[in-house]
């Protein structure tokens, strides 16, 4: 048992007044209340024992405590009501010449909004943007754009393949690329048109800074009499050159697609260093965008085009990696991620 003496309670309630001087709100008070008058607390021991002392102490410490007791619990409510007081004229309180709190406002994903950009400039160049299904027949995804059955070059698709096929034993999958759209666009269009595809597209890749399972690309087929590999030069600079608000050069590389003949990877000169080169094109001067090439005829074949009839080119990008280039973001997972800073401004 405890000694409970005058002293001891004068040093509870001195310490108490120190505590309720540092007290600066509401919860720092309820603190106080139960470290020096809840259940547990030093003084209620004190209190439980009173009874156990004889007559004289029990009367005269006895008296004292419960004044103790009293003074504490008045002081609180005292600060309790003025606290409150206090809190209440802070909310009044108005000042007219602080400055404004900035709103955050939503707005689309930096995504879609690229995907807008990228669209209005091909519309400005007289391109039509349609829309495909993102569930695509085996038909679509590979053999009318000439990648045959078994044959290696498929395995750069990383395809999800799904359970499900169709009501004739076709198979289907989350379409890899927007490549299978130009065969349904042909189908049901005459040349000349230029249009432009814009989807989301899905591959079984281990994801990465750079690689993601889900992601959009951006196919552009234009198809006329007499198209060549200079007209695609052409559109591609300009469409670089605005979406990026300077000159782009574009340089074409030697490459294989089944679906172009001849087909090529194309690099855009560097949007920071414009060629000189920096850390961003590893100073080459050149950062890789996509690939393109001449429509191969059996494309156009296999869409219902007389063979040889007409000339096209085709290119394929992924929107967001010229987003990561335009807002230099350097990891593709962010885009879906749920950073704030990819849908407020
Ligand atoms: N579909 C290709 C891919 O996903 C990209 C591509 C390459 C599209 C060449 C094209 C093209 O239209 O001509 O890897």
């Amino acid at each position: 048992m405890a000694e409970i003496s005058k002293e001891k309670i004068e040093k509870i309630l001195e310490l108490f007044k120190k505590c309720i001087e540092k007290v600066e709100n509401e919860k720092e008070l309820e603190e106080v209340k139960v470290k020096f008058l809840g259940r547990k607390s030093d003084f209620n021991q004190i209190m439980k024992g009173l009874k156990d002392l004889s007559d004289g102490d029990k009367k005269e410490i006895g008296s004292y405590a419960n004044e103790v007791k009293k003074n504490m619990a008045t002081i609180l409510e005292d600060r309790f009501e003025s606290m409150k007081n206090k809190e209440f004229s802070n909310k009044e309180w108005l000042d007219v010449t602080a400055p404004g709190e900035k709103r955050k406002i939503g707005r689309l994903n930096i995504l879609s909004q690229t995907q807008k950009e990228i669209e209005d400039i091909f519309i400005s160049m007289g391109f039509e943007v349609v829309d495909g299904p993102e569930i695509e027949t085996e038909w679509y995804n590979f053999d009318a754009l000439n990648v045959p059955k078994n044959h290696p070059a498929r395995d750069a698709w990383d395809t999800f393949w799904l359970k499900q096929k169709t009501s004739s034993g076709e198979r289907l999958a989350p379409r890899p690329h927007t490549s299978p759209m130009q065969i349904r666009y042909m189908e049901k269009h005459q040349p000349p048109f230029r249009v432009i595809i814009p989807g989301r597209c899905f591959r079984h890749e281990a994801i990465d800074a750079n690689h993601e399972h889900t992601f959009y690309q951006f196919e552009a087929l234009l198809v006329g009499d007499d198209i060549t590999v200079a007209n695609f030069k052409d559109v591609a600079k300009k469409f670089f050159s605005v979406f990026f608000g300077k000159e782009i050069e574009v340089r074409l590389r030697p490459s294989y697609f089944p679906f172009t003949e001849p087909s090529f990877e194309f690099d855009i000169s560097c949007t920071v260093c414009g060629g000189r080169g920096c850390k961003s094109c590893k100073h080459n001067g050149w950062l890789e965008v996509g690939g393109a090439g001449m429509v191969n005829q059996r494309v156009f074949e296999a869409a219902g085009y007389e063979k040889g009839r007409y000339q096209g080119f085709a290119w394929g990008f992924g929107i967001e990696r010229l987003a990561m280039m335009k807002y230099k973001i350097d990891d593709i997972r962010i885009f879906r991620s749920g950073d704030l800073r990819i849908i407020i401004s």
